[in-house]
């Protein structure tokens, strides 16, 4: 990792984050609509968290705003115990750039460059240098089963392969938490397979996942499954509390 000052995970931290009755509010009155409501949650290290509702339940909002993203209407976040909301937020791509892998949904790739490219310059963001950064991107990108697709811009991938460069793009520099959001949707089973067990490797003290999924043949990786309706959390299942 590189040298630069960054807000590290405070030793013995309890949660990587920690939303305190948060809500996110969209459109004016009285069409308001509150599509995050008053959720209060910690996403602890050492286990794979699955995130589980239906479609327009507020999964991607509540996400992003616990990377600091997307602003927050109301309530607090913690993002490895640095408070990110209000004008905090600006605090949030840094703790982002060194700790948090994110997969986007729809997975934001840079369109001009190459798979290799889009992995090495997030690792050159997080201070790597040229080569090194190449050589890591790489490998990520092997561990993705993409060895023979490293110079393919994002048009030229299937949408599968582009998932995988985004979790390539996540993994890369062994960030302390990675969130994803559907990131085996487009994979079929036995890339979903390889891919959740790269990602449970992630899982460790200090250090944790958390997954937006439909997909039900994650549950049995989980080690605690929030399920989600309406922006609520309606359900907290821990398989070691
Ligand atoms: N920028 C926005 N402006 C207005 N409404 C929004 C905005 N972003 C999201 N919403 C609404 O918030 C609700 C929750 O959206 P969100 O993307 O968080 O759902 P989701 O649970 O991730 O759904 P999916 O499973 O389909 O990805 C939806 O009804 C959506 O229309
Ligand atoms: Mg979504």
């Amino acid at each position: 990792m590189g040298a630069a000052a960054i807000p590290t995970p405070q030793s013995g931290i309890a949660a990587l984050v920690k939303s305190e009755h948060l809500s996110k509010v969209y459109g004016e009155p009285p069409l308001q609509t509150a599509v995050v409501n008053d959720v209060s949650v910690e996403i602890r290290p050492n286990q794979l968290t699955l995130l589980m509702g239906p479609s327009g339940s507020g999964k991607t909002t509540l996400l992003m705003m616990m990377a600091g993203l997307v602003a927050v209407s109301s309530g607090r976040i913690e993002l490895f115990g640095n408070d990110i909301t209000g004008e905090n937020i600006a605090k949030a791509p840094s703790i982002r750039r060194h700790e948090l892998g994110f997969i986007f949904q729809h997975y934001n790739l840079f369109p001009a460059l190459t798979a290799l490219e889009n992995v090495a310059e997030v690792l050159r963001l997080k201070g790597f240098a040229g080569k090194s950064a190449y050589a890591q991107a790489k490998q990520s990108l092997k561990a993705v089963g993409l060895g023979h697709r490293l110079d393919h811009r994002p048009s030229k991938l299937s949408g599968g392969e582009q998932q995988r460069v985004a979790i390539a793009r996540a993994l890369a520099g062994n960030p302390s938490l990675i969130i994803g959001d559907e990131p085996t949707a487009a994979l079929d089973t036995r890339t979903g397979q390889t891919i959740t067990a790269l990602l449970k490797q992630v899982v460790g003290p200090q250090r944790g996942v958390l997954l937006v999924t439909h997909d039900p043949r994650l549950e049995p990786h989980a080690d605690r499954i929030l399920r989600i309706e309406d922006g609520r959390i309606i359900a907290d299942e821990d398989k070691h509390a």
